[in-house]
């Protein structure tokens, strides 16, 4: 079995309360394009050609393109083991949170319950004017070449995710931060610390006393202020990392009474 830094074992088999921050990456073995890798979702396009509101604005029909592909494609995968290794760790620890970047919703579908969705979810839509949630049938709507309208005031639908330049949703940052205040062991897991403040997060917790610990195919922008850097891939590790926790726990567990 993978050997993991004896401290993070023992930090986790005591702790109270874990915080998780998940990005690109542990979506990847489910077959979602990362952003960074080659041959991730940025490589076909820039950033700045698609995930903004001026982009949105000027091209309304084919960012929602966009978004439908990727719709499409998370709709069409499933959870992959590292997915489910978070639900396992979630239910072994009495404060857990999990703090994801991603929008493909393969966190709630794996099991997740303690979900906080900083960058949105895709398979969330509304009205940029009355901010109506929308249907799969108002997205379809549209004619050809058309954009997607609200049935209500004709608005231009949006996914609800965020893009550059937009702010964070604010209850989804105070619960991050809260998370980090409280986090005895803080796992950082298939991101590239780059985009902030999701990528503050993992020094947050630090700061506050956690034992950081980074598990990502390769070294993040933070590898170097971590506790930990565990390489590899999470849907490979993060099973292992559970049951190397369960193990650790059955053994300091109090002797049952004769
Ligand atoms: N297991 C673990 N880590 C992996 C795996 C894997 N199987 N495959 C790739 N990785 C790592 C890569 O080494 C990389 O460091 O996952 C990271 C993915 O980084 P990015 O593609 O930059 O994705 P992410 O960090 O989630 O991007 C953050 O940027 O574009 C915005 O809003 C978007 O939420 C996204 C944010």
């Amino acid at each position: 079995m993978k050997a993991f830094p004896p401290a993070l074992i023992e930090r986790l088999a005591g702790a109270q309360s874990v915080a998780v921050l998940t990005g690109a990456g542990i979506s990847a073995e489910s077959g979602v394009p990362t952003f960074r890798d080659a041959g991730g979702l940025w490589e076909q396009f820039r950033p700045e050609e698609l995930a903004n509101v001026q982009a949105f604005l000027r091209n309304p029909d084919l960012v929602q393109r966009w978004y439908a592909y990727r719709r499409k494609l998370v709709r069409e995968v499933e959870p992959n083991a590292g997915h489910y290794a978070l639900v396992a760790l979630e239910r072994l620890i009495p404060d857990f949170t999990l703090i994801t970047q991603n929008v493909d919703n393969l966190h709630r579908r794996a099991g997740s319950q303690r979900i906080v969705e900083l960058h949105g979810n895709l398979l969330r839509s509304y009205c940029i004017n009355c901010r109506r949630p929308a249907t799969e049938i108002d997205l379809e709507a549209a004619a050809e070449g058309q954009p997607a309208r609200c049935p209500a005031c004709g608005g231009l639908i949006r996914p609800d995710v965020v893009w550059f330049g937009e702010f964070l949703p604010e209850e989804a940052l105070t619960e991050a931060y809260a998370a980090c205040e409280r986090a005895e062991v803080f796992l950082s897991i298939g991101t590239s610390a780059l985009v902030y403040p999701a990528a503050g997060l993992p020094l947050e917790a630090k700061r506050h006393g956690a034992y950081v610990a980074e598990i990502n195919l390769h070294p993040s922008a933070i590898a170097r202020e971590v506790d930990a850097v565990i390489l590899g891939k999470a849907g490979e590790i993060l099973p292992v990392l559970v049951e190397t926790l369960r193990q650790a726990r059955s053994r300091n567990a109090p002797a049952a009474g004769s």
